[in-house]
């Protein structure tokens, strides 16, 4: 008996670091600019082919893979399904996610927000009008891991990072549109990786973590990270959201 129930929870374990080994996308897969659903996709908790996912899907993806709450993300799952292509308003193709500034949806139209989640100054992917704003940009990174001197990424470097890529960009792009609603997809991204990679709260977040998440769009398992102990809620990601605008304060910035 006891034998049995080992067996089946070797095998289980087999099967789920099997299902969710870590494969590149091919070419006919679909992609967004976000490096976390790429990741996911990936690691095929999501389709890998990253088409018609739904909000069930991402949901349910986003919990047994990194452990974020519905809650904390659910009304960024719902943006991102207003700018879907697949003709089924609760799906979405991870490349419907790279429109940029986009006409506002017919159904949108009382709202005076343009609803594309894509921004300017990204920590990893040039603006869209500058070329390619879906896949991961090298020298984009470079400029902004310049700014992770230490093996832990602080609140302070990531804080610091951000404001130099934004400062960066201001100079590459003079076209550069970063009002509220960009600052703050831009504010909630930071703050949402150092949650994910710092055990919710942003603490020891490994710099081998990150850059194996934005560079290769995959989870640093083989490094030693494991998913947040507890639950990633939104009060866990507007605490860091306040830390990094403070740090912007006490630096003269934004
Ligand atoms: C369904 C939910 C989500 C949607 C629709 C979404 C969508 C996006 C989009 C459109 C961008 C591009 C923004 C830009 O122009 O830079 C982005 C960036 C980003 N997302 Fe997501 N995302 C979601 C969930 C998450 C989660 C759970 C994480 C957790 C780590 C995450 C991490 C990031 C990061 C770090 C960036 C910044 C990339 C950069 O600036 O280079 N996202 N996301
Ligand atoms: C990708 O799609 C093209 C066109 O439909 C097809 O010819 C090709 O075989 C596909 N490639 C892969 C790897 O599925
Ligand atoms: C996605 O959904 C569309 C529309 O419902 C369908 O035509 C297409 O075959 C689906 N593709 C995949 C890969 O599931
Ligand atoms: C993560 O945080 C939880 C709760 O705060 C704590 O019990 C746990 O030891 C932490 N894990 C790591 C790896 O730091």
């Amino acid at each position: 008996m006891r034998l049995i129930f080992h067996l089946i929870t070797y095998c289980s374990v087999v099967v789920t670091a099997y299902s969710h080994h870590w494969q590149a996308p091919g070419p006919n897969d679909s992609r967004a600019p976000c490096p976390m659903l790429n990741t996911l996709a990936n690691h095929g908790y999501i389709p890998h082919n990253g088409l018609n996912v739904s909000k069930e899907q991402f949901l349910a993806a986003f919990d047994e893979a990194i452990h974020v709450d519905p809650n904390a993300i659910a009304s960024v799952v719902d943006l991102g399904l207003t700018l879907s292509t697949t003709g089924n308003p609760n799906t979405l193709n991870l490349q419907d996610l790279a429109k940029h500034g986009e006409e506002i949806p017919q159904k949108l139209a009382y709202m005076t927000i343009r609803p594309a989640i894509e921004h300017d100054a990204s920590l990893s992917r040039l603006d869209a009008a500058l070329g390619d704003n879906l896949h991961f940009n090298p020298r984009v990174w470079a400029e902004t891991s310049s700014k992770f001197t230490n093996s832990i990424i602080s609140v302070q470097d990531a804080a610091a990072a951000h404001r130099y890529r934004i400062a960066q960009n201001r100079i590459e792009n003079p076209g550069l549109s970063f009002g509220q609603k960009e600052a703050g997809f831009s504010y909630l991204e930071t703050a949402i990786y150092m949650s994910v990679f710092g055990n919710a709260t942003g603490i020891n977040v490994q710099r081998r973590w990150v850059k194996t998440f934005f560079e290769h769009e995959r989870l640093p398992w083989e490094q030693g990270w494991v998913k947040a102990t507890i639950p990633i809620v939104r009060e866990h990601v507007d605490n860091l959201i306040a830390q990094l605008v403070a740090d912007d304060n006490a630096n003269n910035e934004m």
